[in-house]
């Protein structure tokens, strides 16, 4: 079984070193118009990964769940597919924009999963 906070972690550090890369890149460049791409490397990526990696360090219980196993599965590959997509998107190929949809709501509903994994591992204690 994976440890799913080590992973979250390992994970939103490398969107890190891939967003802050891409905004580097930019800034040098003078070229802005990936800017959604880093936002959300860093945002999606960085921050909601390290956020979740710290959640379930903090209620490790919560990362025995299966729920927080579905978190994982459904969160981590569509955000990759999404964040490729969207790269792709803004380097020309708008005929993806379905597939980015279809894709974003996937990571949509991950978020909701682990909305739930909070709430059920979060309440007062007996
Ligand atoms: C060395 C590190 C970084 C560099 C060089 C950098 C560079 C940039 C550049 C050039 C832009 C485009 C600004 C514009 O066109 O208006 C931008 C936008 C943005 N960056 Fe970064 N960035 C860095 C790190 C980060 C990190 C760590 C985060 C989040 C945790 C972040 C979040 C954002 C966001 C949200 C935007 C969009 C802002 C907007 O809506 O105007 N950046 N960044
Ligand atoms: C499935 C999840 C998400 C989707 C589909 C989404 C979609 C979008 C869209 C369509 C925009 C406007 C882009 C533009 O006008 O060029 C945007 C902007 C932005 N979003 Fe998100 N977002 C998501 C999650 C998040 C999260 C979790 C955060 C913060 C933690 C965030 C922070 C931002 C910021 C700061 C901007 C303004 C910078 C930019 O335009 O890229 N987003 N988002």
């Amino acid at each position: 079984m994976i440890n799913m906070s080590n992973w979250f972690l390992r994970l939103a550090v490398l969107y890190l070193i891939a967003g802050v890369g891409l905004g580097l890149y930019m800034a040098a460049s003078n070229d802005h118009s990936m800017f959604p791409v880093h936002a959300h490397l860093n945002l999606l990526g960085w921050v909601s990964l390290a956020l979740f990696g710290l959640f379930y360090r903090v209620v490790p219980a919560a990362a025995a769940t299966t729920l927080a196993k579905l978190h994982f599965w459904v969160y981590v590959p569509a955000h990759f597919v999404q964040m490729v997509l969207l790269a792709m998107f803004f380097r020309g190929a708008t005929a993806i924009e379905p597939a980015l949809g279809a894709v974003s709501m996937i990571v949509g509903a991950a978020i909701v999963v682990f909305a739930v994994v909070v709430w059920n591992n979060t309440r007062a204690s007996p």
